[in-house]
C-alpha cells in the first residue's frame, strides 16, 4: 500500500494516457503526511486552504510565504516519495511577474517542492511562461480561484453560462501554451471539465470537476469530519474527529481519575541513587 518509489509527473502524465485515475489529498505537516505515504497517496497539495483548516480564517488570503514554505517544507520530509505541490498564496505573486518569479524559486528552493500551484488569471500568461521556462513544473489553478473571492462575489461554482464554459476550456488552451504543465479545475460541473480535458493534452486535477480529470484533490479536512462543512463532492473518508474527541475524552478522564500517569509511565532512577536521593533529598548530609 504504501508508495514505493517517487511519483513524478511524468507518471502524472502517463496517468492521462493510460486512463489510470490519481488521488491527491492536501496536506500541511510532517506527520499526516508519512501517514499519507505509508497509505499510498501518490500526490499531496500544501494548499493555502491552510489558512482556514489549520489557522481558522474565513478565507485563504491571510497567509504568507513564509508559513506556506514552512508547511511545505515539513509535507516534503514527511513524504519523500509523494509528489508535493506548494501553493503560492495572495500577494506573492500579483504584484509583478519579477516578483513572482523570484518568490517561485524561494519557495521550490526552500521547500523541495515538486511543482508550484498559481491561481491563475488571463494576466499570468506571461509569469506563467518564465516559471516554466526556468524549468519548475506550474499547476494552472482556475475555475473557481479562492484567492480572487472578491471579485467572484463568493465561493460559487464556475462556469455557469455557456460562455463562461467556453472561457475556462480557451484559459485552459492559454496555459497550457504558456508552459504550464498541469491545470487543476476547481468547482466547475462535469462537462466543462470534461471539455477542458478534451481540449488539452496536460494532466487535468479535478476539485468538484466531475469523473473526466485525470487526479482528484480534496480538502483532507473537509473529509474527515475535521471542518465545520464538508462541501458536496467531498467524499467522508471517516469520523476522525469522532475519534480524536473520544481519544481527547479518555484522556481528560483518566488524569481527573488519577489513572493516568501511572507505574509504567515513569522514568527510573539507577536503584542505588535513587536509595540515596530519597534517604537526603536535600543534600544536607553530604
Ligand atoms: O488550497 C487548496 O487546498 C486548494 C484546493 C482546494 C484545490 O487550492
Amino acid at each position: 500500500m504504501s508508495l514505493e518509489k517517487r511519483f513524478t509527473l511524468n507518471d502524472l502524465r502517463a496517468a492521462r494516457e493510460s486512463g489510470a485515475k490519481i488521488p491527491m489529498l492536501t496536506c500541511y505537516d510532517y506527520s499526516t503526511a508519512r501517514v499519507m505515504q505509508q497509505a499510498g497517496v501518490p500526490m499531496l497539495l500544501v494548499g493555502d486552504s491552510a489558512a482556514s483548516v489549520i489557522l481558522g480564517h474565513d478565507s485563504t488570503l491571510p497567509v504568507s510565504l513564509d508559513f506556506m514554505i514552512e508547511l511545505t517544507a515539513a509535507v516534503r520530509r514527511g513524504a519523500p516519495l509523494a509528489m508535493v505541490v506548494g501553493d503560492m498564496p495572495f500577494g506573492s505573486y500579483q504584484t509583478s511577474d519579477e516578483q513572482g518569479i523570484a518568490n517561485v524559486f524561494h519557495m521550490v528552493q526552500a521547500s523541495g517542492c515538486d511543482a508550484v500551484k498559481l491561481e491563475v488569471a488571463m494576466g499570468h500568461g506571461p509569469l506563467v511562461r518564465r516559471v516554466a521556462d526556468a524549468g519548475v513544473a506550474v499547476v494552472a489553478h482556475m475555475g473557481l480561484r479562492p484567492q480572487a473571492v472578491g471579485l467572484l462575489g463568493g465561493y460559487r461554482f464556475q462556469g455557469r453560462t455557456a460562455d463562461e464554459a467556453r472561457e475556462l476550456v480557451a484559459s485552459s488552451l492559454h496555459f497550457q501554451e504558456q508552459g504550464a504543465a498541469v491545470i487543476l479545475l476547481e468547482a466547475v460541473p462535469p462537462e466543462v471539465a470534461k471539455a477542458v480535458v478534451d481540449a488539452t493534452s496536460i494532466p487535468v486535477i479535478g476539485c468538484g470537476a466531475g469523473p473526466s480529470c485525470h487526479a482528484s484533490v480534496i480538502v483532507t479536512q473537509d473529509a474527515i469530519g475535521l471542518s465545520v462543512r464538508r462541501p458536496r463532492f467531498v467524499p467522508e473518508l471517516g469520523d476522525i474527529a469522532g475519534r480524536m474527541r473520544e481519544a481527547f475524552e479518555g484522556y481528560v478522564s483518566a488524569v481527573r481519575r488519577g489513572v493516568y500517569p501511572a507505574a509504567g509511565h515513569n522514568y527510573e532512577m539507577p536503584a542505588e541513587q535513587r536509595e540515596a536521593f530519597l534517604a537526603d533529598p536535600l543534600g544536607k548530609r553530604a
